[in-house]
């Protein structure tokens, strides 16, 4: 049985009294409330991931806190990079891989991202790898070439160790920060797909097991048909992750 799984993508938002802010609101919530089905994450800026971290650990709170980004090399000369090793030596558990941001806006390719992947496993992070089409892709029906294309080459290449170790994140790019989602059907559609992709890499008892998000426009509102979808584990949540009582009405759903 998967365990519901909701993360927060804050991405390049919030200030530091603003971070501080919204980490309290959610542990305060969090004691408020039973999220005992749950597990929850958040990604916050990587400059405020150590305050959060301590402040939830100090509130025996049970939020994991991630980074959005790692680089694709070791420690060494690549000024303005955090590596891996680094993020889990704070207290990191996980990292966003290959979110669509990252792809379109800093070019990071397939092979970058499988390296990235495997830094991160063997920093004992676990990676939320990213994938989903842009809206071209699915106007021309082409939307499972390309999500079976973006992991083909990277997450299904893995072990079966640390395919079981990581999560995936299904987010079409139309869906993210345009307030149109994906219908229920067409999330479920992609979600099991990709288990389907993931059962003929490394059988069916792995694909049971690995959960797979999605992203999009995911609110208070659409939270509860999408997360009913029987492939649909939890949900990767950029704008409603900005605000305690929107980011705590999804995990309720
Ligand atoms: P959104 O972002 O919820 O604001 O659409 C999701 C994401 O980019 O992870």
């Amino acid at each position: 049985m998967r365990r519901r799984l909701i993360a927060g993508n804050w991405k390049m938002n919030t200030h530091w009294n603003e971070a501080l802010t919204l980490v309290a609101e959610l542990v305060h919530t969090e004691a408020q409330e039973n999220w005992a089905d749950t597990d929850v994450a958040i990604f916050p800026p990587s400059l405020y991931s150590r305050h959060a971290i301590e402040f939830i650990q100090n509130a025996k709170s049970g939020i994991a806190v991630g980074v959005q980004n790692c680089a694709s090399t070791e420690n060494g000369a690549y000024t303005g990079e955090l590596s891996a090793s680094m993020i889990r030596e704070i207290g990191a558990k996980a990292v966003l891989i290959g979110h669509s941001e990252r792809r379109e806006y800093f070019q990071e390719t397939n092979e970058t991202l499988l390296a990235k992947t495997k830094l991160a496993l063997s920093a004992q992070l676990t990676p939320y790898f990213c994938c989903g089409e842009l809206l071209q892709d699915r106007k021309s029906d082409q939307h499972k070439e390309v999500v079976t294309r973006q992991l083909s080459s990277t997450v299904l290449t893995l072990s079966k160790e640390d395919m079981l170790t990581t999560v995936i994140a299904y987010e079409p790019v139309w869906a993210i920060g345009t307030g149109e989602t994906a219908s229920p059907e067409q999330a479920q559609e992609m979600h099991a797909l990709i288990r389907q992709l993931i059962a003929d890499a490394f059988g069916r008892e792995v694909a049971d097991v690995v959960r797979i998000l999605y992203g999009g426009s995911m609110k208070p509102d659409n939270a509860d048909a999408l997360l009913s979808q029987p492939d649909v584990d939890g949900g990767l949540i950029g704008g409603a992750s900005l605000k305690a009582a929107d980011f705590s009405a999804i995990i309720r759903a």
